[in-house]
């Protein structure tokens, strides 16, 4: 049972039993953790990231068998793209729409391009934004929901020179709404690593919250058990957003994005060298390689947001989905 503080608009649009969205996070979403989410009650988001149709199918499908008893947590299953990818190759999103996902979230590029086939087949769409500037497009596709996400969060996010906090963020882009499209539901994403990140997000005037880092590091998400650990003695202080890890893993992100993770020490050997880095990656990428292959986090990414001085451990997601909740209800109680 819902309790009333918790029981907001988006709790309701999507019948959940806490206003919480777990974020599709590239490779560590995959179908295990968005089913627990889903089935803790939250809104389950498989991380189709950069649309790899073998992937998302195996991981939707793994979902989906998982939530095959369950039709009320299968209906809070859906699936999250990043959209300058789509632009590529759209046919993952296409085969996730044959699964009928009760949404589907876009981020970082034009969502309008795949809109009208998201709505025809029934989803929700969501749209991610870094910037209260990019909120008109998002409603001229016709989100459902709009993700204000703020530079603490983990992964990729707008860069310094264009990107915002969530605390400012979430209630300016609350008014736009408020005044411009009242029936968009807003999410806080960014930093949402407890109870009080939640209950905070509801009183800066979102309907919920999209967590990342804190659901990445359980014992369902398919992060390697290395950054997990890394992540549990972590201090907030110990991350940082640049260009690196995307120049050393190929990605040709554009601007105005980059990427925040653990600020390791193959990390300070390039941050303040990006244009150099950028011109000969190669003895840099054979370094970065080579700390993949050895799971050594000093030189491979471990991808949280500052939220990682608030984990502390590695719970089932469903526990942790339980403790955020209730840490809510009991600030916002009465
Ligand atoms: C490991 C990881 C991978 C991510 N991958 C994606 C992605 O593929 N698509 C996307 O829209 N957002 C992605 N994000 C960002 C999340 O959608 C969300 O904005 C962010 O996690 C919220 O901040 P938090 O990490 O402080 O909870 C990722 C975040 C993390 C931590």
């Amino acid at each position: 049972m819902t309790h009333a503080s918790l029981n907001t608009r988006f709790a309701q649009h999507f019948a959940l039993t806490t206003p919480l969205a777990l974020a599709p996070m590239a490779l560590a979403t995959g179908g295990a953790l968005a089913a627990a989410c889903a089935q803790a009650g939250a809104l389950g988001l498989v991380g189709g990231g950069y649309g790899d149709l073998a992937w998302t199918q195996r991981e939707y499908t793994l979902a989906t068998e998982l939530l095959k008893s369950d039709a009320a947590a299968h209906a809070r299953l859906g699936c999250g793209f990043i959209t300058w990818k789509l632009d590529e190759n759209a046919q993952a999103l296409d085969w996730v729409l044959t699964q009928k996902p009760c949404a589907v979230m876009l981020s970082f590029g034009d969502p309008r391009p795949y809109a009208a086939r998201i709505a025809a087949a029934g989803a929700q769409l969501i749209c991610q934004v870094q910037r209260l500037d990019q909120v008109p497009q998002a409603l001229e596709a016709g989100a459902a929901v709009i993700v204000a996400q703020g530079g603490e969060a983990g992964g990729h996010g707008a860069n310094a020179l264009e990107g915002r906090s969530t605390f400012t963020l979430v209630p300016e882009i609350a008014d736009y709404l408020a005044a411009h499209a009242p029936h968009t539901l807003l999410l806080a994403a960014g930093g949402v690593a407890d109870g009080r990140g939640l209950a905070a997000a509801l009183m800066l005037g979102a309907d919920g919250a999209l967590v990342g880092s804190r659901l990445w590091a359980t014992q369902e998400s398919l992060a390697a058990t290395g950054a997990k650990t890394l992540a549990t003695h972590t201090s907030g202080d110990g991350t940082a957003r640049s260009a690196v890890f995307d120049i050393l893993r190929r990605k040709n992100w554009p601007a105005p994005y980059d990427f925040r993770a653990i600020r390791n020490a193959l990390h300070r050997q390039f941050e303040g060298h990006i244009a150099a880095l950028q011109a000969s990656p190669d003895a840099a990428r054979a370094e970065y390689d080579a700390g993949v292959k050895a799971g050594d986090f000093t030189r491979a990414h471990a991808t949280v947001g500052e939220a990682v001085g608030l984990i502390a451990d590695i719970p089932p997601a469903a526990a942790l989905i339980a403790r955020i909740t209730h840490q809510a209800q009991a600030l916002l109680a009465p």
